[in-house]
């Protein structure tokens, strides 16, 4: 149905509407103004209130945790299964708080795999371990015997994970139960990838995996990590604030060359 055009309330013809119009833009009006007035300084309507978030689930507490995270981790196939099913596995608190999830990078081919503590906010921004400033630095020293994450050569290549593939808030060290919810995934982690050698980077890997801590002690000695060679050394974020360690870290790399033939 067309509404016949009105002026002021009264009804008018078509050729008597456009000449209004036309001696309104005569007129200079260049804007369209409502029937009734509007009180620009009243309170706008309130934003319309979004849909309540669901409820998260429970986490289930304690050994169930640990139990559920076997239980997934078991089922993994591949290293990309292990990944989905890691990244979908809520026992871990720091999950509703961080951005990325962080599982490995370089080279998972690697004769060498490199544990360290945690993602920090380089990592949850890019979702890969290592890429911030001790990252930088670990890439280095990796370099110095002649390693690389991006080598396609197994022999020369570098493979690495951390404990945790969530961003503690703040960078704060993981808590014990966010450790050994972890752990059965970083367990299976090195079954898939099977390297020859591992490196524990700093006490977090270290408390986690040796159950022992006190890394300026533990560095530079062979161990054995999951059922293989493992060396603690301290982690690069260490050296950033304590560069005159770097030369115990220079012997634990000539060392590991040794072991790895290069
Ligand atoms: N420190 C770690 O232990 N891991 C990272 O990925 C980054 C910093």
């Amino acid at each position: 149905m067309t509404m016949a055009p009105r002026f002021r309330g009264i009804e008018i013809d078509g050729a008597t509407a456009l000449a209004l119009l036309d001696w309104q833009r005569e007129m200079g009006v260049d804007e369209a103004i409502l029937d009734a007035p509007v009180d620009r300084l009243e309170a706008p309507p309130p934003p319309p209130v979004p849909a309540a978030p669901e409820p998260a689930p429970a986490l289930p507490l304690g050994d169930d945790v640990v139990a559920a995270a076997e239980r997934l981790a078991a089922q993994a196939t591949d290293l990309a299964s292990l990944a989905e099913l890691q990244r979908g596995f809520d026992g871990i608190e720091l999950k509703r708080g961080a951005r990325s999830f962080v599982f490995a990078d370089g080279n998972p081919a690697a004769r060498l795999m490199v544990i360290g503590e945690a993602p920090g906010e380089e990592e949850d921004a890019q979702g890969r371990p290592f890429v911030g400033r001790a990252g930088q630095l670990l890439d280095q020293m990796l370099a110095a015997i002649g390693l690389s994450r991006a080598a396609p050569d197994p022999d020369r290549a570098v493979y690495i994970a951390n404990v945790l593939t969530w961003r503690p808030p703040a960078n704060r060290r993981p808590e014990p139960q966010e450790i050994a919810a972890s752990m059965p995934f970083l367990a299976r982690h090195v079954e898939l990838a099977d390297p020859e050698v591992i490196v524990l980077m700093g006490n977090t890997p270290c408390q986690a995996v040796l159950g022992r801590q006190g890394i300026l002690r533990l560095r530079g000695q062979w161990t054995e990590a999951f059922g293989r060679p493992a060396l603690p050394m301290v982690h690069p974020a260490y050296l950033l604030r304590n560069p005159a360690a770097k030369r115990e870290a220079w012997a634990d790399l000539l060392d590991l060359s040794a072991r790895l033939g290069l």
